[in-house]
């Protein structure tokens, strides 16, 4: 048992370049151990408050200069000489210090900041994988690859933000990844061939300019039959719309940029999982629109995987809500959105009970640390989400992956889906 001797954050900046928060965890036993906290592009409004100097001209408003102070100073002070292996009462007493509901005193990103940290510092001090650390699971997600970016991620007409390709019938994590390699290199040729751009996204995926939601699923469709394998058994296709950004006044521009009722837009996506293998929509709907997402996850039974993102924002009392009223059927999971790690594991502890399934995620601005990779692992979550295979900090959650399926040799699991 080693306690905690000090806590130090630095400003860093994640991959779309701008500034975000690293803190440091020092251990009496010597140990020490850092995190780096992501920062999402389509935010749902009731995440947990990122805390930015949005009066400071020198980052043009966007350096976390505060939430730094906050972590050398009163969340420091009030650490220092915990026992670094209990993270539920360093996580209550950053939640109690706070003191807010939405973190906004202290900021979700100075708190999650030292709370991953901790856990880290943790599992080095116990001398044990991080996994390890997090929990007793020992599965392998499938991959939930996004290799056609568009929305607020990409510069193209592409109304969806994210087409995803899962391949589901992988036996280990290296084959999964295998297939997906197999699968981009041959998009790539395709959008070559057409003269369309290979330039990759915020999340490593293409962003070429498409006219519609139905080229990308098309283009996507032949690089998967090109590659040998056979959409719908092998490989499905996975939609994020982040349908936040295509409300208004009632209304969804999810096809086109003109905005087509509730109805339409139900009917839409119906038409689209049954001209095309479609096994998973994450945001159909705004975030509280919740007779929306009653409806379709009616309407589509059990069949597709109907995902809250900005829905549920790893929220135990948003989740709650979305059990009792059936709204979606699996959550994505965002530790940021939150604030700690004790409560986005009661979150996924929460669905797995109800049989929701849960998809660890990164953001669209993220970095080289890897912990989502390990809290997948960890938490026997069935997927993970993060990005395509391009861009450092997308791979090197992979490759984390890679690392521990060695690790657990004989007793590790590939989730089922
Ligand atoms: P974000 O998007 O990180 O930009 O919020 C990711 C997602 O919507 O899943
Ligand atoms: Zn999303």
């Amino acid at each position: 048992m080693s306690k905690i001797s000090n806590i130090k954050a630095r400003q860093v900046f994640d991959s779309r370049g701008n500034p975000t928060i690293e803190s440091e965890i020092y251990l009496e036993d010597g140990n020490k151990a850092s995190a780096i906290i992501p920062s999402g592009a389509s935010v749902g409004t009731h995440e947990a408050f990122e805390l930015r100097d949005v009066e400071n001209k020198k980052y043009l408003g966007k350096s976390v200069l505060k939430a730094i102070g906050k972590v050398n100073g009163e969340i420091s002070k009030e650490l220092t000489g915990f026992d670094i292996e209990d993270q539920k009462k360093i996580d209550e007493t950053l939640i109690k210090l706070d003191g807010t509901k939405q973190k906004k005193r202290l900021g979700a990103n100075a708190i999650l900041s030292v709370s991953l940290a901790s856990c880290k510092a943790a599992a080095l001090s116990k001398k044990i994988p991080l996994f390890e650390n997090i929990g007793s699971g020992k599965t392998l997600p499938l991959p939930l690859m996004n290799i056609i970016n568009g929305g607020t991620h990409a510069n193209n007409s592409l109304r969806i933000q994210e087409f995803i390709m899962r391949p589901d019938k992988a036996k280990t994590f290296k084959e999964a990844l295998n297939i997906c390699f197999l699968v981009i290199q041959k998009l790539k040729s395709l959008l070559n061939d057409k003269n369309l751009s290979t330039n990759v996204g915020d999340e490593g995926g293409f962003a070429p300019s498409l006219a519609s939601n139905e080229q990308a699923i098309e283009i996507i469709l032949t690089a998967i039959e090109r590659a040998g394998f056979k959409a719908g058994t092998d490989i499905s296709l996975c939609l994020d719309v982040a349908a936040n950004e295509l409300f208004k006044e009632k209304k969804y521009a999810v096809n086109s940029s003109k905005f087509i009722s509730l109805e339409k837009t139900i009917e839409y996506y119906l038409d689209l999982i049954k001209k095309y293998p479609i096994k998973s929509i994450e945001d159909p709907f705004s975030e509280d629109d919740w007779n929306a997402w009653i409806n379709l996850t009616k309407l589509v039974n059990k069949d597709i995987q109907i995902v809250g993102d900005d829905l549920f924002v790893t929220n135990k009392e948003r989740l709650l809500n979305g059990i009792k009223s059936k709204a979606a059927n699996a959550i994505l999971v965002k530790p940021n959105q939150i604030g700690t790690l004790t409560e986005t594991i009661e979150v996924i502890h929460l669905a797995h009970q109800n049989s929701y399934k849960t998809i660890i995620s990164h953001r669209s601005g993220d970095s080289e640390d890897t912990f989502i990779a390990d809290l997948a692992v960890a938490t026997n979550s069935s997927q993970i989400k993060t990005g395509s295979l391009a861009r450092s900090e997308r791979v090197a959650k992979y490759n984390r992956l890679l690392r521990i399926e060695d690790e657990l040799g004989n007793s590790v699991k590939m989730a089922k889906v």
